[in-house]
């Protein structure tokens, strides 16, 4: 499963790719927004940290599908290859995903909520579709289960399409989707770090010093001599 960052903090991507195996980023107006910068710029940015072979993926805020186009292009040209376009699944979305997709622009279809509307983001060409588990579980739904459904639905009819997970707020939900085999999740920081750290490692790696430490003597390492 492709784990991506859900972020658009240059710093911290860059600290992130440096020690981890990440394998691209995700932002929304909302992530963008936040940085108070000007949103190319700092898009640009983050495809100079993770490069041309991780995958990057920007929303646009179009809802005509005339429009989504014109943003994708800018987007495409600004950002280079593995640049997947986040377009939300109402209406014109979907007919943008269509027309992008003979196009050959990657596309995610976004702000899924529910099986059937990534089932029609599949068929209209969309390469992923990001089902948002947190918020489907904060309006009583299951957003673990409509990720597996949709991750059913795409094997049964033979689609390529790709389950991108988003919208996390515990290790648990995560785990339960790689456990459905999702494709992929993207995850904010907190959720990221959280993925990797357990305090029983940090409590084993401090016992493990000390115990070397008390008969090697303090900050002796293993060397050649
Ligand atoms: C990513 O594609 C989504 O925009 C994002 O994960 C939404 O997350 P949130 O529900 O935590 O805002």
């Amino acid at each position: 499963m492709k784990i991506l960052l859900d972020t658009a903090d240059v710093q911290y991507i860059k600290k992130a790719v440096d020690l981890f195996p990440v394998d691209g980023v995700t932002t929304n107006p909302t992530i963008l927004a936040k940085t108070k910068r000007p949103f190319l710029e700092v898009l640009q940015e983050i495809r100079s940290i993770i490069g041309p072979q991780r995958s990057l993926h920007a929303q646009v805020l179009s809802q005509t599908a005339e429009t989504i186009l014109v943003e994708a292009g800018c987007l495409v040209e600004k950002l280079g290859k593995n640049t997947f376009i986040k377009i939300p699944v109402i209406p014109e979305g979907y007919k943008a995903m269509r027309l992008l997709h003979e196009r050959g622009i990657g596309v995610t279809a976004t702000a899924v909520f529910t099986a059937q509307q990534a089932l029609m983001a599949a068929k209209a060409g969309a390469d992923f579709v990001a089902p948002y588990v947190n918020r489907i579980d904060n309006i009583c739904g299951d957003g673990v289960q409509v990720v597996a459904d949709i991750v059913h639905i795409f094997q049964a009819g033979g689609f390529e399409t790709g389950v991108l997970a988003a919208s996390f707020k515990n290790v648990d939900q995560v785990h339960k989707c790689s456990l459905v085999e999702a494709q992929a999740v993207t995850v904010s920081e907190d959720v990221f770090a959280s993925l990797t750290k357990h305090p029983l490692t940090d409590w084993s790696v401090n016992k493990f010093v000390e115990d070397w430490e008390a008969v090697y003597g303090k900050g002796t390492l293993i060397s050649p001599k």
